[in-house]
This record gives C-alpha cells, structure tokens and sequence, in this order.
C-alpha cells in the first residue's frame, strides 16, 4: 500500500467526519481564504461520496482565527458556540507550519513560531 500525504490534514478529517454524518462542522483558518476555500471541497467531498441532496449536506462554516491568540480563540469558540450551539464534541488540532528551508537563516523563528501553534493547542 502506497500513502501519500500532502498539506491539508485538518481538512481531509473534516472531510472524512462530515462522510461518516457529522452535521456542524466548523473550519478555522488563520487566513479565511483557506478556510472558505475548505469548506467548499468538504462539502464537494460529501455530495460525491455519498450523493445526498444540497439540503442533507453537513453545514460547514469558516472562521479567521490565528491559534497563537488566546483573545481570538476564545472569541471564534464563543461565535463556534452561538452558531451551532451545545458543546465541541471534536477539535481536530492540524494548524501548523512545514518548514521547508531548514537551512535558511530564519530556522530558529520557523521553529519558535512552529511551536507556539502547536502549545495553543496543547493548552486550548
Ligand atoms: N502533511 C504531512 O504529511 C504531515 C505529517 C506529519 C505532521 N504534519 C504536521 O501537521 C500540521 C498540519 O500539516 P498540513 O500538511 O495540514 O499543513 P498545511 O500547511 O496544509 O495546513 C496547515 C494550515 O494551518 C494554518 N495555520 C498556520 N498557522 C496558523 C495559526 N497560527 N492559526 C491558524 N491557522 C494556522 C495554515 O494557514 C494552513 O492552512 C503541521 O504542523 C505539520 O507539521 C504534517
């Protein structure tokens, strides 16, 4: 067997959620377009595989939130809440950065700043 991994992870576990009928899914993106974009492809993924109408489709929506500020978590989670309301049954932490060039001169703020997304997500 052949795995091939690419960007994107937190999408392809939404994707497979949303497959397996999650019906509220949130995608949450520092950049917004990314997270639009998303939303799109998770909702595209669950029409193909299992050929429901537009109306039984999960209801996917995007936030612009950077994860490394505890302010505008805890504003996007509060939003998270009144739009769908109860509690988050799933985080799905995949935020993150690949650092490339690990050579370049800028290794040790990559990695600073890799980390610092990664221990909001520890804490949160
Ligand atoms: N893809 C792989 O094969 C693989 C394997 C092992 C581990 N990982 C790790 O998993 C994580 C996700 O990998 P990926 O391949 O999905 O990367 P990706 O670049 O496709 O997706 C990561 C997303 O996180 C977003 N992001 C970055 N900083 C953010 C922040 N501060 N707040 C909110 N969003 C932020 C980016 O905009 C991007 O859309 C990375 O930390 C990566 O190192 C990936």
């Amino acid at each position: 067997m052949t795995l091939l991994m690419k960007g994107g992870l937190g999408k392809e576990f939404l994707k497979a959620f949303a497959i397996s009928g999650a019906r509220s899914l949130a995608v949450i993106d520092r950049d917004l377009p990314i997270a639009v974009q998303a939303c799109g492809e998770i909702r595209d993924a669950v029409r193909q595989e299992l050929g429901v109408p537009e109306d039984e489709i999960s209801e996917v929506n995007a936030w612009g939130c950077d994860v490394t500020n505890t302010d505008e978590v805890r504003r996007t989670v509060e939003d998270i809440g009144a739009k769908f309301g109860g509690s988050i049954d799933i985080l799905v932490a995949a935020a993150g950065m690949i650092s490339k060039d690990l050579d370049s001169s800028q290794v040790f703020v990559r990695i600073s700043r890799s980390l610092s997304i990664r221990s909001i997500t520890l804490r949160g």
